[in-house]
């Protein structure tokens, strides 16, 4: 198949500069109007298109994919996260799955970290005071905060990003621990001076600022429920980055209502953009648009991703970035 013929149908609006390299390539069809696509326009794509380029807003479950028209043969996901597509029905259908890992890893790190200074410190509520225009002037007790440096970070799910975050923690004079699957290596755990605890749970009791950053998988599912998220210490504060079906958003919300955890800092929700409105009434919590991604450079280098990976398997090759169940 040559790559000019394929028929690419990209589901949202993408940097204008990818989506023009994506036309001189492809036969592309592109979402002008960046309205996400509804169940029945997905599956109308899927049944004309050689390449879906679908985004974490698009579902792409068994019953799309078995719908899907004998023409599709690759999802090149705009994206590092893949918890929207049913990748092992769509393999065991004839259909590749890539993704876009690396390129958004420094960026989501600076997002997080700046989470990890943000509450904390209260930057939310000063900044909330000045646009006021209430700001009486210093005051020796007004809004004080807590040191990060010297606190403990507990990082789960050290992957690119979570590594990229403990390096920045580092630097801020954080001690850095870690929960994940597998071990580090020597050498990286050495150079992060991080501390591996097979046990979450004892982590979560130890730490005074946990960061998510573990990906959205059937075993990361509510990872952190009610019964380990009530281990963490009533001081200690969570940052999430990565999905909000990592945590119990509930169970977070009642805690931190309760005094029970000190604040969060999350830039992603369980039920997308739908987000409780208990937790957004909280003083505590400072709650971003899931923009962990959203530098222009890494928006750029996320679409040279995709091309790579369409024009790869164009040219019947294996594309560098595909996603096998073994990830999951
Ligand atoms: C991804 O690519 O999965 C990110 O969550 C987008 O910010």
């Amino acid at each position: 198949m040559t790559a000019a013929k394929l028929k690419v149908i990209v589901t949202r609006k993408l940097p204008e500069p990818v989506e023009t390299r994506l036309h001189e390539l492809f036969d592309t069809e592109l979402n002008e109007s960046d309205t996400p696509f509804s169940r029945e326009a997905l599956a109308e794509a899927m049944s004309r298109a050689d390449v879906l380029v679908p985004t974490l807003t698009d579902r792409i479950d068994a019953g799309l994919l078995s719908q899907a028209g004998e023409r599709l043969k690759l999802v090149a996901n705009y994206g590092a996260g893949f918890d929207h597509i049913d990748v092992s029905t769509a393999l065991s259908r004839g259909i590749m799955v890539t993704n876009t890992p690396g390129v958004l890893a420094e960026d989501t790190a600076d997002m997080t970290m700046a989470l990890i200074l943000a509450v904390p410190r209260r930057l939310k509520e000063g900044a909330e005071l000045m646009q006021s225009g209430d700001w009486a002037g210093w005051s020796p007790t007004a809004l004080m905060g807590h040191r990060i440096g010297g606190k403990r970070l507990g990082i789960l799910g050290m992957g690119r990003i979570g590594q990229a975050v403990a390096r920045r923690a580092k630097a801020f004079g954080m001690q850095i621990h870690y929960h994940n699957r597998r071990r580090l290596r020597e050498e990286t755990e050495d150079a992060l001076e991080a501390t591996w605890w097979e046990s979450l749970d004892q982590m979560l009791a130890r730490v005074d600022v946990l960061s998510v950053n573990a990906p959205h998988t059937p075993s990361t599912f509510h990872l952190l429920n009610a019964r380990r998220l009530k281990l963490m210490k009533p001081t200690a504060y969570v940052v999430n980055t990565s999905r909000g079906e990592v945590i119990d958003e509930n169970a977070l919300t009642r805690q931190l209502r309760s005094g029970d955890l000190a604040g969060a800092g999350l830039d992603v929700f369980e039920q997308g953009h739908q987000v409780n409105p208990r937790l957004r009434a909280l003083p505590n919590v400072l709650l971003l648009p899931h923009m962990g991604s959203a530098t222009v450079e890494g928006r750029l280098e996320m679409g040279e991703k995709v091309i790579i990976n369409i024009k790869t398997f164009a040219d019947g090759h294996r594309p560098p970035d595909q996603v096998v169940p073994s990830m999951l």
